[in-house]
């Protein structure tokens, strides 16, 4: 093999070769991209609606972005957490003003949020090793964010993990009060549940996650990594129920595709943190803090765009795939809809099927659509915020299409 051969079956091979197994790739060789359009190695373009697992909420190559990317290539890349830089201060007067929280803290990605949330909660409660988390959360990699997540097969080859997480179901009140105590130090809750298939929490239950945690003592932590930060059309998704929580934490999009993950903290860490506590190399680097800072803005002025999105988008997917609110949809009286639920806000949607995702996640790649998957039977859609309607109708068409729903049908 050529060392300059890029072709895609040279890339695949030397990664055979070379790189850990870790993934379980698609077969798919994205190489440019403008907008919400991304182009194969073939050239071959496709609508992108996953945005990078929900990184590149500004699409691609947004004019802001590039310019940004130019500015800094001229000045200091990385200055070290040992000086001073207006970078990180600007970004985070930004997300404080707008969460009403207090402070940021940055860091380099989700999982090292969530880390650092944990630490931060176990400041506030001296001693109490006890954590509450939800049956298929997800809240990343680590051995910390690990043992917050409820999904077995993630957790299982690494046990034992860190110990006193007590898991519960998504809004089952009764459950999350019975499971909180004087030992808890954290709830750990992500208001729109990504990996575990796109699960909103009512509000009911995140007010009763308020309240216990008031009760209690223990921290209330919001993991909005990939539902914060415009995505469900207020620029955090704690604002759609107006519980306000103890710590936020931030990933994903906020350094507009280079690594730039947060903390938010409000008044009941005030004063914990002192310097030593915690730290990172690269956390908050200049350039993702600039890069954060244009996402910030950019996305303040989309937010009413991605609510009206939302609105038209849940409609048309529930008309043209036949599947009425709170209720599977019947096609005739002895047929059911393939699609079984729809559930989402603004741009977040998960759609879940009567059968595995993978396949049609695969079919709507050969016909143009970058889309993801939850669990095994959900599609999932994270567009960026510039996303045009005519993506979203066009996804639709063809999902009705593979998925054989008929406009017959429809009509009935
Ligand atoms: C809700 C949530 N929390 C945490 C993480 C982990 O983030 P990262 O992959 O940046 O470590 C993810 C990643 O998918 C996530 O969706």
């Amino acid at each position: 093999m050529l060392l300059h051969d890029e072709s895609p079956a040279a890339v695949e091979e030397r990664e055979k070769s070379f790189v850990l197994g870790n993934y379980a790739r698609a077969p798919f060789h994205p190489r440019s991209g403008k907008g919400a359009r991304i182009t194969d190695a073939n050239g071959k373009e496709y609508w992108d609606l996953l945005g990078g697992i929900a990184v590149n909420a500004l699409g691609h190559q947004h004019p802001r972005i590039k310019r940004v990317l130019r500015e800094e290539s001229t000045s200091l890349l990385h200055v070290s957490n040992l000086y001073y830089h207006p970078a990180q201060g600007i970004l985070a007067e930004k997300l404080v003003r707008a969460s009403g929280l207090l402070r940021a803290f940055f860091c380099n990605s989700g999982t090292e949020a969530n880390e650092a949330a944990m630490k931060f909660a176990r400041l506030a409660n001296p001693g109490r090793s006890g954590i509450v988390a939800l049956n298929e959360s997800f809240h990343g990699r680590s051995l910390g964010a690990l043992s917050l997540t409820g999904h077995e097969a993630y957790r299982a080859p690494f046990e034992p993990l860190v110990p006193g997480v007590t898991f519960v179901e998504p809004n089952d009140v009764a459950a999350l009060e019975a499971a909180v105590n004087e030992n808890t130090s954290a709830i750990f809750l992500e208001p729109i549940m990504g990996e575990g298939g796109i699960v909103p929490l009512s509000a009911e239950f995140l007010i009763a996650a308020r309240h216990v945690a008031d009760r209690t003592g223990a921290m209330l932590v919001f993991d909005e990594i990939q539902c914060g930060l415009g995505r469900t059309g207020t620029m955090f998704a704690f604002q759609q129920s107006g519980v306000v929580p103890d710590i936020i934490t931030l990933a994903k999009p906020l350094g507009g595709g280079l690594p730039l993950g947060a903390v938010l903290t409000g008044p009941a860490l005030e004063g914990l943190v002192k310097p030593g506590h915690h730290g990172t190399t690269f956390g908050g680097n200049p350039l993702a803090c600039r890069l954060g800072t244009v996402v910030f803005e950019e996305t303040e002025k989309l937010l009413p765009t991605i609510r009206n999105l939302g609105i038209w988008f849940e409609n048309e997917l529930r008309t043209r795939l036949c599947v009425a609110a709170g209720a599977p949809a019947r096609r005739d009286s002895s047929d059911t809809s393939p699609v079984t639920a729809i559930r989402g806000m603004g741009l977040m949607w998960g759609i879940e099927l009567d059968r595995p995702a993978g396949p049609v996640v695969a079919e709507l790649r050969e016909r143009g659509f970058i889309v993801g998957s939850a669990r095994e039977k959900v599609i999932r859609l994270l567009p960026p915020y510039i996303v045009p309607k005519q993506a979203l109708s066009e996804l639709i068409g063809a999902l009705a299409s593979i998925l054989n729903i008929s406009s017959k049908e429809k009509a009935a």
